[in-house]
C-alpha cells in the first residue's frame, strides 16, 4: 500500500483506479480549463505570515457553518456521478463526512438516493437542488429531502446552461455512456472498481429512476437532463424556493458583488462563492480571487463560503483568511473516494484538518474563528 501524505497521492490513486471517463468527469473544466486551473493556481499565490513566539498550545478549529456545528470549516460539496467514482460512493462520502464531523451535500445528480443517504447515515446531511422544468419533481425532490432529515438545501444558480467539459465528449460520457471499444479496454484495466460495482445494485441516478417522469433508465434519463434543466431560473424563483423548502437555504455559485447583493437580500442562510469548479464560465476569476470582494461587500449580511481548487488545509486557512466562514471540497474528497472508498475520503479530511491545524499554528493562531487577512502577506493577492 503507498504511504499518502497529501492530497495530490490520493489523485495519483484515484487515477490509476477509477475508469477514464469518470476521472476525467470529474478533474476536468470547461474549454480551455483557464478558470479551473487559476481556482488552484492562485492559492499559490498567496503569502501568509510566519509568526514566532507566540503561545500554541490549545488550538481549535471548530466553528459553525449556517447554525451547524462543524469540526472544521469544511463541507463536503455536491458532485454529481460521486457514485461512480466508487461503488455507493455517496454513502462512503456521507459516512466519512459524519465520523469526522463535517457536513456532506448530496447532489441531485448522484448515484446513491436521498433515502440511501438518510439509511445508513444518522447525523442530518445537506442536499444540493438544480433549478428544473419540471416543478411537480422539484416539490417531490424537496419533500423527499425534508422525509430524510436534510437540514440545509444548496440550491445551484449557475447551472442554467451547460458549460462543454472537452474531455467528457471525447470520452464517450454521455447518458448512457458510449460503450467503445477504448472504455472497455479502460474498464479492463480497473478490476477493484469493476468489482465494487458489481457488488452493488445503485448504477443510475438514484434521486430521478423512478421517481421522475418519464425516466426508467440510463438512456430516458439523457433526454430528460437535457430537457429539464431550467434556463429560466430567477431570484423570484429563488424566493420561492425559500418559502416551499421552508427551511436553510444555501445559494451555490455566486461571483458577482452585484449577485453577492441580491444573494443576502433574498434572506438566504449563506452564499457559496464558486465557478462551479471551472466547469461553467471558463474565463470566470477563481473563486479564491473573486471571495474577498464579495466577502467585504455582503459578510456582515449573509455567511460567505468558497469552493474552487482547495487541496489542502493551507488553501483552507487563506479562504478564511480572507473572509470565508466556511469552505467546501469537490475533487479533494473525489480523489480519496476514487483512491479506496470510505478510508480515503476519511484520510482526504484527516490531511486537510492536519494541515489547516500547523498551518494556522505557524501564523501565531490558535481559533480558527479568530482568523482574518492579518495572517496574509499584504498586496499578495492581486488582480
Ligand atoms: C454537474 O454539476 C457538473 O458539473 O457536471
Amino acid at each position: 500500500m503507498p504511504v499518502v501524505t497529501c492530497i495530490e497521492d490520493l489523485r495519483v490513486l484515484a487515477q490509476k483506479r477509477v475508469p477514464r471517463m469518470f476521472y476525467d468527469y470529474a478533474d476536468s473544466g470547461s474549454w480551455t480549463e483557464g478558470t479551473y486551473r487559476a481556482n488552484e493556481s492562485d492559492f499559490k499565490r498567496i503569502l501568509l505570515r510566519q509568526r514566532v513566539a507566540v503561545d500554541m498550545s490549545n488550538r481549535s478549529l471548530r466553528t459553525t457553518m449556517a447554525g451547524q456545528s462543524v469540526a472544521m470549516p469544511v463541507a463536503i460539496a455536491p458532485t454529481g456521478l460521486t457514485g461512480m467514482q466508487h461503488a455507493d460512493g455517496e454513502i462512503l462520502a456521507a459516512r466519512a463526512a459524519e465520523k469526522f464531523g463535517v457536513p456532506f451535500t448530496l447532489s441531485t445528480m448522484s448515484i446513491c438516493s436521498i433515502e440511501d443517504i438518510a439509511a445508513h447515515t444518522k447525523a442530518p446531511f445537506w442536499f444540493q437542488l438544480y433549478w428544473m422544468r419540471d416543478r411537480d419533481f422539484m416539490e417531490r425532490l424537496m419533500d423527499r429531502a425534508k422525509a430524510a432529515g436534510v437540514s440545509a438545501l444548496v440550491l445551484t444558480l449557475d447551472l442554467q446552461v451547460l458549460g462543454q467539459r472537452h474531455k467528457d465528449i471525447k470520452n464517450g460520457l454521455t447518458a448512457p455512456p458510449k460503450p467503445t471499444l477504448a472504455n472497455i479496454l479502460n474498464l479492463m484495466m480497473k478490476p477493484r472498481w469493476c468489482l465494487g460495482m458489481a457488488g452493488t445494485k445503485r448504477h443510475g441516478f438514484g434521486n430521478l429512476i423512478g421517481h421522475a417522469k418519464g425516466v426508467s433508465d440510463m438512456s430516458s434519463l439523457g433526454a430528460w437532463t437535457r430537457e429539464q434543466f431550467d434556463p429560466q431560473l430567477n431570484w423570484n424563483d429563488v424566493e420561492w424556493i425559500k418559502k416551499r423548502w421552508g427551511g436553510k437555504l444555501i445559494l451555490k455559485g455566486i461571483m458577482d458583488v452585484e449577485d453577492a447583493r441580491l444573494a443576502a437580500d433574498s434572506g438566504a442562510d449563506a452564499l457559496i462563492v464558486s465557478n462551479h469548479g471551472g466547469r461553467q464560465l471558463d474565463g470566470a476569476p477563481s473563486s479564491i480571487a473573486a471571495l474577498p470582494y464579495i466577502a467585504s461587500e455582503v459578510g456582515s449580511r449573509i455567511e460567505v463560503w468558497m469552493d474552487g481548487g482547495i487541496r489542502s488545509g493551507q488553501d483552507v486557512l487563506k479562504a478564511v483568511a480572507l473572509g470565508a466562514k466556511g469552505t467546501m471540497i469537490g475533487r479533494a474528497f473525489l480523489y480519496g473516494l476514487g483512491a479506496m472508498g470510505e478510508a480515503g475520503v476519511t484520510q482526504c479530511l484527516e490531511i486537510i484538518a492536519k494541515e489547516l491545524d500547523v498551518t494556522m499554528a505557524f501564523c501565531g493562531h490558535t481559533d480558527i474563528r479568530k482568523v482574518d487577512t492579518g495572517i496574509l502577506l499584504p498586496g499578495s493577492l492581486q488582480r
